[in-house]
Parts: C-alpha cells; structure tokens; sequence
C-alpha cells in the first residue's frame, strides 16, 4: 500500500517537497496556517520564482494526487508520514532560532493524529531540538496511537530545489527507535536509494548537525576567498585566478570559491548565527568563535562596494546609479537577507539616485525597501548612470559587453560584485572597471570631486556587538 504523506508549512522547502513527493507516486496533503496561500496552491499557482516547480505542481494539484489544506485534524487523520517543513527564522536582535513554529507544528500534529504515524523533521533546527519536540508529541498525544519522530535534514538549494529534492546528493536520517522510522524512509525515498543514493542513518543530534554543519562549512569557504580578496586587492593580485589555481587541488575544491559580495539568503547567514548562539548555551562558545569572523568578512564585501562606489563616482548624494540583481543568487527571486538588496539600500540611504533592475526578484525587493526606484530592464537601469554595479550574476547581466551600455550610461564606471565580467575588455571600451579581489579603483577613474585614492585602503574591522548590521530585517526562513 503506498504511503499518505502530508508536508507541513507550504513555503520554499515544503512546497517543493510536497510536488516531488507526489511526483515520486505518494498521495500528498500540504498544510499550512495561511489560507491565502493554501488557495493559490490549490489552484496550482506558485507564489515564488523555482525553475521546474511550477509544472510539477500543476501536474499533481491536475491529477488529484497534491492538495493542500489549512486544517490539521484532515492531516492527523490522513497521513501516515509528516514532514515538518516550517520556517526556523533568525530571532529579532539575536542570534538564535524562533523554534516558535515549529513547536506549533508538531504539538498540532500531535494533538490530531488519529492514526499510527511518523513525523520527520526537515527544517533546520539547533542540535538537541528534535529529541525536545519526541516529548513535546508524547506530552499532546489525543489519541491511543502511536507516533514516532525522526529527523531528515534538507540540503535543497534555490534555484535547483526539484533536482535536489528529487536526486538528493545524500539522505540523512536521525532516528531514535529499534529501526521503524528507517524502515519508512526507506520507503519513502526507495527511487533514490535504487540509484545508489548514500543513505547515512544515525542518531538525531548528528542528523541536525550535519545540516548546520554543512552550512558553516559552504559560508566558511566563501568567507575564506572573500578573506584573501582583501589582500589580492591590496597588493594588486587576481582573485580568480587565486581560486582557480587552489582549486585544481582536489582537497580543496574549485566550488564555492566565487570570491565577490558574498553571501545571503535564508539559509546560510540565518544558520552560522543560530549555530553560534546554540553553542554558547552548551558553553562551547570558543568552537565556533571562527563563524563571527565569517559572518564579519562577508559583512565587510558589503561595506567594500559602498566604498568602491564613492571612490569611482565620488560623494554619493545626487549621483546616478543603476543596480543590476537585487536577488541573493541567480535563477532566485529570494531577497532575504541578499547582498544585492543591501548595498542598493545603502547607497540610497547615502544619497544616491538608484535605479535598480532584477529579472525576477524587483517585487519581493520593493516589499522589503519600497523607496528604492525599481526599473523594469537591464536598459533603463543603466539609463543615465554614473556608476553601474552588477550585484547577482543572472545570465543577462553574464553575457554583458561594453557596447550594449555604451550609449546609456552617463559615465562609462563599472564595478563587477560578482567577477563575472573581463574587466580587460570593459576596459579595453573606455571602461572604469571595479571588480571585487581582481581590480582595485583604475587610475584616474576618481572624479575631481572625490579624493583621490592611489591604492585601496582597507577597511578597519566593523565593531559589530549587537549582531547582523544587515540593513534589513534578517526575514523570514523557508
Ligand atoms: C544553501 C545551501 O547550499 C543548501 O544546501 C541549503 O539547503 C540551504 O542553503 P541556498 O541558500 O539556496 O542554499 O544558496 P547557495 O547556492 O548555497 O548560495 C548561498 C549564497 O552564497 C548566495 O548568496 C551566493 O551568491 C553565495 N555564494 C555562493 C558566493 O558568494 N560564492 C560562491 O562561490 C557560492
């Protein structure tokens, strides 16, 4: 008999695990507390930018095997797994998770389920959670059934989340029981394991870990080029060439060393300052003490183009700007916690005219700082500009060349934030080319109002006590 599965909390994680489980053959229920969004999916309209996602979610809302509700004791009584997929945001001023909605899932559930059944954990939580919310279901348990808990981290990134959903690099389960709730995963995630797909089964600490774990490590190797950035820029070096050639070390790695404006999105930052503040509550302070200064370098990227920008235009207020990206990454239209967004708003705050243009992320981005001036094109972004800067590396911006601005542009003043332009061809067109770790401010690009800068000073580090100095809200998770 194939299995009833129910997807708790319909955002980025849980929708797209609810359409991939039913494209894998399971009857799917998705919950969640906004009607408003359980009406759209129910419709098939996905209200997020996911390549792939919304085909798979017509197809299966279609044919009758995905729907979504608001209500919990249609869930209890339907599943026969639950997947928790609720958001862990970054609390207000601090630190730490808001584990306020996941409590509410699982005692929800807990207090519905009317049949025997498994709740599996995919949010990404602080180590020693899940064996808290096996208490939590034995406290609220309504009925005489029994209900076991497990925990599956998610690796999903934005962008190819249906290729990773449905072709997982590896499965990690936590469990705590004699091998039952294996056995269901078992089942649950038969097509992945019959392609070889490495299944790591172990306790429910580790599983919890191995998610944050793996997030520090991906925000710690980006800092880490984004670190020798500073120096390459300092004493005239390449960055990309620097990474290429590290790369090639197979120890090393070539990916995740895109030296450029650094990281952002609801995952990375959100959890290397989550696991920050879950180590000082076991008094381990010190073994993660490395993630501050990761956090601080990728700060510090944010801060380098604000400067860049005042030393190749001059003083900000007044002058023209035309932003290219406002999402985090690519093929996303996430603005949470984005570098793009957060020098776009601090170049504005600091008097600039920004003109500013994303393929899919303008709406969300105007949401969170409406008094930007969003433009609907790459063109009329450009229009008139003092200074063009390129924040995410979309495609569009990617296939770039001299002469498609030429015209537009009221001074030819480039900063690539991302190092996906050749700085040597802009150049070669009469360009005054910036780009992160690569090029520090050409010669004579300083506009006689501005002070002349013959080699760029480095910035002193930013005292940050009170944590994130991210203009924007921290936002809201997955
Ligand atoms: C991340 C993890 O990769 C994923 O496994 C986890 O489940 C959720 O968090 P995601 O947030 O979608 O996924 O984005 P990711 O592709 O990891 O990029 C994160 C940020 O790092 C982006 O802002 C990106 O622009 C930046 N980045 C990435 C770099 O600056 N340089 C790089 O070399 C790679």
């Amino acid at each position: 008999m194939t299995l009833a599965i129910t997807v708790i909390g319909t955002g980025y994680l849980g929708a797209t695990h609810a359409a991939c489980m039913a494209e894998l053959g399971f009857e799917v229920l998705g919950v969640d507390v906004d009607p408003a969004k359980v009406d759209a999916l129910s419709r098939g309209e996905l209200p997020f930018h996911e390549p792939g996602l919304p085909e798979l979610l017509r197809r299966h809302v279609d044919s009758g095997r995905l729907r979504f509700t608001t209500s919990y004791a249609e869930a209890g009584a339907f599943g026969d797994v639950h997947f928790i997929g609720v958001g862990t945001p970054q609390r207000p001023g601090q630190y730490g998770a808001d584990l306020t909605y996941v409590d509410a899932a699982v005692t929800a559930l807990a207090e519905n389920i009317t049949r025997d059944a498994l709740i599996v954990g995919k949010s990404t939580v602080p180590v020693g959670t899940a064996r808290r919310l096996a208490g939590l279901v034995q406290e609220h348990r309504a009925h005489d059934v029994e209900i076991g808990l497990a925990w599956n981290p998610e690796f999903l990134r934005e962008g190819f989340a249906v290729k990773d959903t449905l072709a997982p690099d590896r499965l990690v389960i936590g469990t705590d029981d004699d091998g039952r709730a294996e056995a269901v995963l078992r089942r649950v995630y038969a097509a992945a394991l019959e392609t070889g797909t490495p299944f790591i089964s172990t306790d429910l600490e580790t599983a919890e870990l191995v998610k944050v774990a793996a997030n520090a490590f991906l925000a710690t190797k980006i800092s880490f080029i984004n670190a020798f950035s500073e120096v390459t820029e300092a004493v005239g070096g390449d960055i990309r060439t620097l990474a290429d050639a590290i790369g090639h070390d197979a120890r090393i790695g070539r990916r995740f060393l895109n030296a450029g404006v650094g990281f952002g999105g609801g995952c990375l930052p959100k959890d290397i300052r989550a696991l920050q503040a879950r180590v000082s509550e076991l008094g381990l302070d010190r073994s993660m003490r490395f993630l501050g200064e990761v956090d601080e370098i990728n700060a510090r990227r944010r801060d380098r183009v604000v400067h860049l920008a005042e030393q190749m235009a001059g003083p900000l207020a007044g002058r023209t700007i035309g932003i290219l990206g406002t999402a985090f990454k690519p093929d996303s239209d996430d603005v949470r916690d984005s570098p793009a967004l957060d020098v776009a708003a601090r170049l504005f705050n600091a008097g600039a005219d920004v003109n500013v243009y994303d393929p899919q992320a303008n709406a969300n981005a105007a949401k969170r700082f409406p008094r930007l001036n969003y433009v609907d094109s790459l063109t009329q972004a450009a229009t008139g500009a003092d200074l063009v800067i390129l924040l995410t590396e979309w495609a569009e911006f990617k296939a770039l060349a001299p002469a498609d601005l030429a015209g537009l542009v009221a001074h030819r003043r480039l900063i690539d934030g991302r190092n996906v332009l050749d700085p040597a061809t802009w150049e070669a067109a009469g360009w005054d080319v910036a780009a992160l770790g690569r090029r520090a401010v050409p010669d004579g690009s300083a506009p006689e109002t501005a002070p002349r800068t013959a080699a760029p000073s480095l910035e002193p580090l930013p005292h940050r006590p009170g944590g994130p100095r991210d203009l924007m809200a921290a936002g809201t998770a997955h």
